[in-house]
C-alpha cells in the first residue's frame, strides 16, 4: 500500500489535531513537512510525524517556494488565509484538505472550486459532522424510506455561553470582518449536514439575528476592560477570565502555544498569560460584532422547508425530520430525555424505533467522533477516480457556504434571498 504524503500549512488547534490522528495511521499516513510561523508548534509536529526528512517551514510563501513535497496539502490556518493557500497549493499540483470555512467570501470560494475542476484536482472539505457515526445513521434511515417524503426539517446548534465567548467574542471568530459571519465561521457544518441530508437544492433563504448579549451595554457597572484589572463583578461573572486558570481550563489547549497535558501550566502562568492575551478582556467590552443568535429559513426544491437555529445559549446540536410515514428526532435534547440518540416515530401508529449510536466515537456532542472519521476516510476520499465523489468535496460544500453567506445577506438586508440569482452574482470575474 502506497502511503500518502501529508504536509500542513497552519500547525495550530485542527492543523495539529489532524496531524495528531495521522501519525497513529502510519499504515496510511507518511507527515513530511509542515509551515507554522511558532517554534514550539512545529517542533511538536516534527515530534509526531516520527519522520527523520521531516522539513519544517516558517510559513506558507516558504513551503510553497519548495517543489511539490506532498500528496495533500492540509490547509489549517484562520479563516482568511485559505483561499490564497488553496489557489497555490492547487497551482503546484497538490491535492488539499482544507478547513472550513473554505473562504470569507463567496466569490474566492467558488474560484477555488473552479480552479480545482480547471486543474482536475481533489480537493476535500472539514465538514466533520458528516464522518461521524451519529449523522452516517441519520443519513442511513433517511435514505431507507422509513419516513416517507420529507416535508420539512429543524435543525438547532446550542454553541453554549462559555464556547460562545471564547471563539465568537474574544477569539478569532469575533469579528465578522477579520474572519467570516456567525453561519459561515461555526455553522457552515449544520448548513451542509442538512443540505446532505435532504439531497436536493435550497431555492430561498431568509434570516434574522442579532448580537443580544456580548455588549457594553451588559457590562457590570465599572467592569475594566480586563478581569485582571480588577472587575468589581469578580468571580460572580460568569465569563470572569481568572476561569481560564479553574473550570475552563479545557480551552487552555486551543490557544496555549503548545499546551503539554503532562505538564499543565501552573495557574500564576495562566493569569499572567491573560493580561496581555485576547482571552484575559472582558466579554462586555471586545470588539466582537458577530451575531449571539440567528435563525435561518430555507425553501429547498419540492417545497421542502427548513429552519435552523444557531444560539450561544444551548449545548449541542438537536434535528427534527418531519416525513409523511414517520418523524425522526435526534441530538442533545433526545439523549438528556430518553438515552437514546434517534427516535423514530411513525404518524399512524405508536409504533417507535430508537437507535443508539457507538458510544465510543459516536453521539453529538462536540465533533462526536468527525475528527477521527474524516483523518480515517481521508485515504480512501484522495483514492477516488472522480473528485465530485468525495464525502465533502469543494463541489458539494460550495452550497452550504452559499446558503451561509446568503442568510447574513438576508439578516443585514432584511430581505429574502433568491440563491440562483445569489449564486450569479457572486460568480468570480475570471
Ligand atoms: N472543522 C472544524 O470543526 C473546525 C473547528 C475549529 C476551527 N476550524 C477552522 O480551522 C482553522 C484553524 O483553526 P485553529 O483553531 O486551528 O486556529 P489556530 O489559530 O489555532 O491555528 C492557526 C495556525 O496557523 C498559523 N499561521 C499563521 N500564519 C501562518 C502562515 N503564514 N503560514 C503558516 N501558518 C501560519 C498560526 O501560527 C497558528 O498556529 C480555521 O479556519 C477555523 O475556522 C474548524
Amino acid at each position: 500500500m502506497k502511503k500518502l504524503k501529508l504536509a500542513c500549512i497552519g500547525c495550530g488547534s485542527r492543523g495539529r489535531t489532524y496531524l495528531g490522528l495521522a501519525s497513529k495511521m502510519a499504515q496510511y499516513y507518511e507527515i513530511v513537512a509542515a509551515a507554522e510561523p511558532s517554534k514550539e508548534r512545529l517542533e511538536h509536529v516534527k515530534n509526531l510525524s516520527h519522520n527523520p526528512d521531516f522539513q519544517g517551514f516558517e510559513n506558507d510563501d516558504e513551503i510553497f517556494a519548495q517543489p511539490k513535497l506532498a500528496d495533500v496539502m492540509i490547509i489549517a490556518t484562520q479563516d482568511s488565509m485559505h483561499i490564497k493557500s488553496c489557489l497555490t497549493a492547487l497551482e503546484k499540483g497538490y491535492d488539499i484538505l482544507v478547513e472550513k470555512p473554505i473562504g470569507t467570501n463567496l466569490k474566492d470560494i467558488i474560484k477555488v472550486e473552479k480552479c480545482a475542476e480547471k486543474l482536475g484536482r481533489k480537493v476535500l472539505v472539514c465538514h466533520v459532522l458528516r464522518y461521524t457515526p451519529f449523522y452516517r445513521k441519520v443519513k442511513e434511515l433517511v435514505e431507507s424510506g422509513v419516513l416517507g417524503d420529507i416535508a420539512s426539517v429543524n435543525m438547532s446548534e446550542g454553541v453554549g455561553a462559555f464556547h460562545q465567548s471564547h471563539s465568537y467574542v474574544r477569539g478569532h471568530w469575533g469579528v465578522k470582518e477579520k474572519s467570516s459571519p456567525m453561519l459561515i465561521a461555526k455553522s457552515c457544518h449544520d448548513l451542509d449536514i442538512l443540505c446532505w441530508l435532504v439531497g436536493r437544492s435550497c431555492k430561498e433563504v431568509s434570516s434574522f439575528g442579532d448580537l443580544m448579549h456580548f455588549n457594553k451595554k451588559n457590562a457590570p457597572e465599572g467592569a475594566p476592560a480586563r478581569y485582571t484589572d480588577g472587575c468589581p463583578a469578580g468571580i460572580e461573572c460568569p465569563y470572569n477570565a481568572t476561569r481560564y486558570a479553574s473550570s475552563e481550563r479545557s480551552w487552555l489547549p486551543h490557544v496555549w502555544p503548545v499546551y503539554d497535558e503532562n505538564n499543565p501550566a501552573p495557574d500564576e502562568d495562566v493569569i499572567e498569560w491573560l493580561k496581555e492575551s485576547p482571552w484575559g478582556r472582558c466579554v462586555y467590552h471586545c470588539d466582537n460584532n458577530v451575531v449571539d443568535h440567528q435563525v435561518v429559513n430555507m425553501l429547498f426544491e419540492d417545497n421542502l422547508t427548513a429552519s435552523f437555529t444557531m444560539t450561544a445559549f444551548d449545548h449541542g446540536r438537536n434535528i427534527e425530520i418531519f416525513g409523511t410515514k414517520a418523524c425522526l428526532r435526534g441530538g442533545e435534547l433526545i439523549k438528556q430525555a430518553t438515552g437514546s440518540d434517534i427516535i423514530i416515530k411513525s404518524q399512524f401508529d405508536s409504533e417507535e424505533s430508537s437507535y443508539v449510536v457507538d458510544p465510543m466515537v459516536g453521539g453529538y456532542g462536540g465533533h462526536g467522533g468527525g475528527d477521527p472519521g474524516l483523518v480515517n476516510a481521508l485515504y480512501d476520499e484522495m483514492g477516488k477516480d472522480d473528485p465530485k465523489d468525495m464525502y465533502s468535496s469543494v463541489h458539494v460544500s460550495v452550497q452550504s457556504h452559499l446558503i451561509g453567506f446568503a442568510a447574513e445577506e438576508s439578516r443585514v438586508s432584511g430581505n429574502t434571498i433568491d440563491i440562483e440569482s445569489f449564486y450569479q452574482s457572486n460568480l468570480p470575474n475570471d
